[in-house]
Order: C-alpha cells, then structure tokens, then sequence
C-alpha cells in the first residue's frame, strides 16, 4: 500500500478511538410526568395526587416554570397532605442530572433526592421557606460523573404539612451537556453619570436578592424575578442621589448565561418613557405607578399648597414586595406627577403603611422656622415590627428620624399608623392596629413630640389601615362625631375624648363594591376647605402592563342622618370636573318598559355619567355603560354593577346615580352617596356605545348628563 495511504489509516484509526471520540452522548429522558398515570415510579402518601397534576392546584399560587403540561406537584389537597414519589431504578450513565424544581425550601420535607444503594447522595428543595415566594420551578442540575454506572433511584419527598408544605418536579434528564451553572454574587458594577439604571423583569422568573452598594458600602437589598434574556418590561432604579459614585448591583445566583446583569441601561430616561401613561390598560383619570406594583396609599398630606399621595410601591416586581413608599404629588386631587420612591427598606425592614401630619407648632424639632416639616409616620415591617417616622422641610427629601423606631413591636404584625393632633387635648393621637389576646385591636396613643408614644385604650373589631377622624352631621359644626375605620372600609360612629372611643353605632358596613381597600384620608386640608378627602386602593389588576393596581378618584366624606342614626356619604371630589372635553345633557324623558334608549350621541371612552330617575311603575331601570351594566332593582332598592349587588334606597323617591368608567374599573356612586361601589372592569376597546332601558314599566328619567373625560395624565 503506498505510504501516504498507510498513514491515513492510522490517523483516522487514531481519531477514532475512545481517547479522541468524545462526541457528547444523546440526552436520556428521565421523566417527563406527560402521561396520566404515575407509570413505574412508586407512591406513597396523598401528596401526589392518582397522577401528574396539570399546573396549578386548586388553592395554589399560579405555577409556571414546567415543561408540557405535566408535572409532580404535591400541593394536591393543600399544603396537609404528605407522601413519597419513587422513580424505578436506572443507571447512572451520562454526567449530570438535569430536572426543574419548585416549592418548599425543606431538605429533609420538601426536596428531591438521589438515592444510591439507599443512601441520598444528591439533594435539591425548591426555593421558598417563607411565605409569599414563587410557585415557579427553576432549572437545577445535580453532578453525578462520580456514580458513573451505578444503579441509582430518584426520590421526591413531602413530608411537610405547613405553609410551602410542598415540592414541584419536571422534566428529569440524564445529559453530558452541562447545564448552565448557577454563578453566586454575580455583580456589575456603574460608575454613575445618569439618573437611571433600566433593570429587565421576567414576570414569574425566580426572585434573585439584588443588592445595591454604593462605593462598596450596602444600601440597599431588593427581591427581583430578573430576565436571563427578553423581559416582559423594565423596572427602573433611580440612582442620581449617587452621581459621580460607583453603584454595584450584586446578584444572589444568577445563571452564567443570563443576559440580566449585561442588558441593564444607565440612562436619563425610563425604557418605555414614550409610552408612559398611554398603556393601553392605564387607567386615564386613576392614579397608577409608573412602573411597579402598588397597594395602600399612605401618608395623605397637604402640604405647602400640594396633596401628597404616597403609597405601597415595589419598583422592581408587578407583584407585591420590596416595599417602598412611592410618592406623588398633585394641586389639584386630579392631575398627579409621580416623583421618586421617598422610603426605601433598610435594616429596620420593608416600608409598609402610615399617614403622615405637618407639626406646624414645631414640636418634634424637625421643622426650620417658618418651615413646619413634614412627617411620615410608617412601620418597619422587619423582625420584630416597630413604628418609625421620617421627615421633610421641602416635600421632597425626607430623613429618617436618627431614634427609631418611636414605637417598639407590641405584638408581631402590629402595623399602620395613622396620626392626628387633637387639638382639644394638645397632643398627637395615633391609632394603630395591633393583633392582642388573639383579637384583632385598634390601639390608641398619644405623644407630645410624635417621638415619644404612650398606649391609651384601644377598640376591638378592626383590622390593618386603621383611620380615625371627626365630622359634622350634615355640616352642623356644633354636631360632629367621631369615625374610626379601617382597611375594609367598615366604620364605627362615636365619640372619643382624647383617650378613649366610645362607639355609639354597630360596626357598618362600608363601601359596597369589590376591589376597595385600605382608603385613607387627608391630613391638614386648610380649614377654610374643611373637607375630608378619601383615597382608596383600587385593586385594578392590569396583565401584560409594567405596573399594576391603582388607587380610587379622591371622594370626600361627610355624616349624614338617617332615621338609623348617623351613616358616611362618598362623593367624587368637585375638582374631577376639570376632566370634562364634553358634555351631553338630555332632556328628561320617560322610559317606556322594553326598548332600549341609545344615548346616541355619545362616543366616549372615558365617561362620567349622571342621572336622576323616579323608578315610578317600572321594577328595573338600567345603564349601559361601555359593556357594563349597572341596573337598578326598583322593588328590592338595589344596585347591581356587572351583577354584584348593593342596597341603594330611594331618597325623596329618587335615585340618583354617578357612574365613572376608566379603562381599569367603574366607581358607581348612589343614594346621595350612602352607597359607593367601587368594581374593577376592563371595557373593551371598541365597546364605546351607552343606553338605557326600563323594565315592566315607565320610569322617568328627570336629568341625565353625560360628560366624555379627558386624560388627566396630559403634560407629563
Ligand atoms: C394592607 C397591608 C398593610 C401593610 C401593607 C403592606 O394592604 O397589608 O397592613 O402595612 O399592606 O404592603
């Protein structure tokens, strides 16, 4: 053979043997949990269910993560069940293990293990031991090149009864290919030059703990679902406080090939800005964060010629957490521009709700002279709970105070404070509520100097976001009562005399609707206006949007007698009136039972609708608004708003009805205002169209206007 030949053959005999051919081997499937039964592997227990659930359990929080439409997930029956899931035994023959996994943090109750000649060799948990969390399952990986033909099983366990009682497992594969490592302490690090760092969020994705240090020192540590590649939108951190210094943003786990760290933006800008309050699901005439989540609004305040709106806020997720207090202000109640988050957490714990007051005699020492200052009354949700104050002398920077907390932890869980000066008694009065001797409590406590806090009484039968202020019975100053209320808008009429609430009403209900929760109310609205001013959180849930939630149109309050005593009245404040392009007024007009009035004219998207009817013979008279329906049952005396009922008696024989549709929700206001029923609800795009329409008889409708709102989000 020639020589050229002879030695071809050796090479490629060469290349050819085990020492060059190292082609990576096919991946061998595990389990994928696709088919109806448990096949061959072996339960125990009722955790797992007859077979592999299909997502999310009834009871559960939504479950995302898993591949196809099986998976293991023992929150079958809830967190109580218990029991084991055993693979039948394979060998071991590529280098890893690859599977997802979710649920409990537990290594011994809630994990999944390797097993070799019985003995765990490998062990995983899903990532939650406190509760809020993710139901997500995340890629994991276990190194098993050691065991190399070894006769393994794998082993799901739930023994675990409590809160994240409970494992998810798919897709378990043996595989040469290394799966993506997850790194520890990945960081990045920004010399700072703009005012923003653009941050990508994936809905759903696992929460990394994301630590801001300035200059190497820490800052500040935030829970954020990061996207390892395309976001679902862009939070944003504003950093200029720290032009000129070196921001690091350490990442807890991180896989090595996640683009969250790389694709993060310094930047003068919002990613997004130009659509800013023009998303197709912002509310026009709601206040909404531009990015984020929000819950409670807090620490309502005038303030050198400005309402302030601060709120529960979480930058960096479209869910609950992280929490902050947002901030807005506004001249008017109506149009709002939304400033920097004014608390951040810090070691004393999450920022979660309280009000806030101006010390105008100056009596906490924050204040400058003609400068009264500004201050926040909050609770550090950390462990233990305590009650902390902040302060401001412009509006815009706030302090905290350098002796907090001022009111130590209770009990756990106590929270919310609402302040006020009372005056006949020379002192602050805060309520706050406090879980005591398994009750749910108000506490009352009074301070000469809102650092220094003494208990007084309290009021059983209410909850969270307590609020507690006086007003007249329809106007008579020299007939005013006391209102104590809280986070489900219940409230109690009475007296209070600097220590103590004397309840003089039952506990009555309050709004009337379905999405209203935590309102609060202004603090120091010059006395020449008087009113009382309620903002509610308006639980819009807006899917597909970088933000989420909203709060209510401001309403104010006033007591009213009814022959049953003294009730609370809501009505939208005057100033909304500057939102009105254009305005129907139709002549009145009696309804004939049956056929359905178009109000032809009208094309609206945003509407505030007002009318006044005498329901006379007819037992239904209703209106369409936008595809929502909100019919009045003449015989019963009740409204039903997308069919979610509410008494609504007739006042002089009348009923007079407020409808406001935004894009997120309608506020629906009738009686003279003894009956508000707020109702989150998306009106279809298109659907643009009004009517009306009486049932089995004639009603007269004696005024009807209807005004076509503009945008209160106008020059931003
Ligand atoms: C009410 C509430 C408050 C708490 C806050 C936390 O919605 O649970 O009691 O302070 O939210 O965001």
């Amino acid at each position: 053979m020639h020589i050229v030949l002879i030695r071809l053959i050796i090479l490629l005999c060469a290349l050819c043997s085990p020492a060059f051919c190292q082609q990576p081997k096919g991946d061998l499937l595990i389990a994928d949990f696709e088919g109806d039964g448990w096949g061959a592997w072996k339960v125990t227990g009722e955790a797992f269910g007859p077979e592999p659930a299909r997502g999310t359990l009834p009871g559960q929080m939504h479950v995302d993560g898993f591949k196809g439409k099986g998976l293991v997930n023992s929150f079958y029956k809830g967190d109580g069940t218990t029991g084991t899931l055993t693979s039948p035994e394979f060998k071991i023959e590529r280098k890893f293990i690859s599977f997802l996994i979710g649920g409990g943090k537990d290594a011994e109750k809630t994990c999944m293990n390797l097993l070799i000649d019985g003995k765990a060799v490998r062990n995983a948990t899903g990532p939650n031991d406190k509760p809020g969390g993710s139901e997500t399952l995340a890629p994991e990986y276990w190194d098993v090149s050691e065991f190399a033909g070894k006769t393994a099983v794998i082993q799901v366990v739930d023994n675990a009864t409590g809160g994240w009682g409970h494992i998810n497992v798919d897709q378990i594969v043996q595989t040469d290919r290394k799966p993506p490592q997850l790194l520890a302490n990945a960081k990045r690090e920004f010399r700072i030059e703009k005012r923003y760092l653009n941050l990508p969020i994936k809905n759903g994705a696992p929460k990394r703990v994301v630590t801001t240090l300035v200059d190497g020192r820490v800052e500040v540590k935030n829970d954020m679902e990061l996207a390892n590649a395309a976001p679902d939108w862009w939070a944003f951190m504003d950093v200029s406080a720290w032009r000129g210094k070196t921001v690091t943003l350490q990442v807890d786990k991180l896989p090595e090939d996640s683009t969250a760290l790389s694709s993060i933006e310094q930047s003068d800008s919002i990613k997004g800005a130009e659509n800013l309050y023009r998303e197709p699901l912002r509310g026009q005439f709601h206040f909404s964060s531009r990015r984020g989540w929000n819950n409670d609004p807090n620490g309502l305040v005038f303030y050198h010629g400005e309402y302030h709106l601060f709120y529960q806020h979480n930058p960096y997720g479209w869910g609950w957490g992280n929490m902050h207090w947002g901030h807005a202000v506004s001249s008017d109640l109506v149009h709002w521009q939304e400033l920097g988050d004014a608390l951040a957490p810090d070691p004393l714990g999450p920022m979660f709700s309280g009000s806030a007051v101006v010390d105008w005699q100056n009596t906490s020492g924050f204040g400058k002279p003609n400068q009264p200052a500004q201050v926040l009354i909050y609770t550090a949700a950390g462990d233990p709970t305590v009650q902390c104050i902040a302060f401001s002398t412009d509006g815009r920077n706030y302090t905290k105070f350098s002796g907090n907390p001022v009111v130590k932890q209770i009990t756990g869980g106590n929270r919310d404070p609402k302040v006020m000066w009372h005056e006949p008694t020379k002192q602050w009065v805060m309520t706050f509520y406090v879980e005591e001797n398994g009750k749910h409590t108000i506490q009352f406590l009074s301070s000469p100097n809102l650092k220094d806090w003494t208990r007084m009484s309290h009021t059983d039968g209410f909850f969270e976001c307590p609020d507690f202020f006086q007003l007249p019975v329809d106007g008579d100053a020299a007939n005013r009562k006391w209102v104590l209320t809280a986070a489900s808008s219940e409230y109690m009429v009475g007296s209070f005399d600097g220590t103590t609430f004397t309840p003089e009403t039952p506990k009555l209900p309050g709004n009337r609707g379905r999405g209203f929760y935590a309102a609060q109310t202004f603090s120091d609205i010059p006395s020449n206006d008087g009113r009382r001013i309620q903002i509610g959180w308006f639980q819009t849930e807006t899917r597909g949007m970088p933000f989420n939630q909203s709060m209510t149109i401001p309403m104010e309050l006033k007591l009213t007698a009814t022959v049953e005593g003294p009730r609370l009245t809501w009505t939208p404040v005057k100033e909304l009136a500057s939102l009105r392009a254009r305005t129907h007024k139709f002549a009145p007009v009696t309804l004939q039972p049956d056929t359905v009035n178009p109000l032809t004219d009208v094309k609206a998207e945003l509407v505030e609708l007002r009318a006044e009817f005498e329901p006379g013979d007819a037992s239904e008279v209703a209106f369409a608004v936008r595809g929502a329906r909100i019919v009045y049952d003449a015989k019963k005396q009740e409204l039903a708003v997308n069919g979610h009922r509410a008494p609504a008696p007739l006042r002089d024989g009348k009923q007079r009805l407020t409808i406001f549709c935004d894009r997120t929700g309608l506020e629906v206001f009738a009686s003279d205002g003894l009956t508000y029923v707020p109702m989150p609800f998306q009106p279809k795009a298109d659907e643009l169209a009004l009517a009306m329409q009486a049932k089995g008889g004639n009603a007269k409708v004696t005024a009807l206007e209807v005004h076509e709102l503009r945008s209160a989000w106008g020059a931003q």
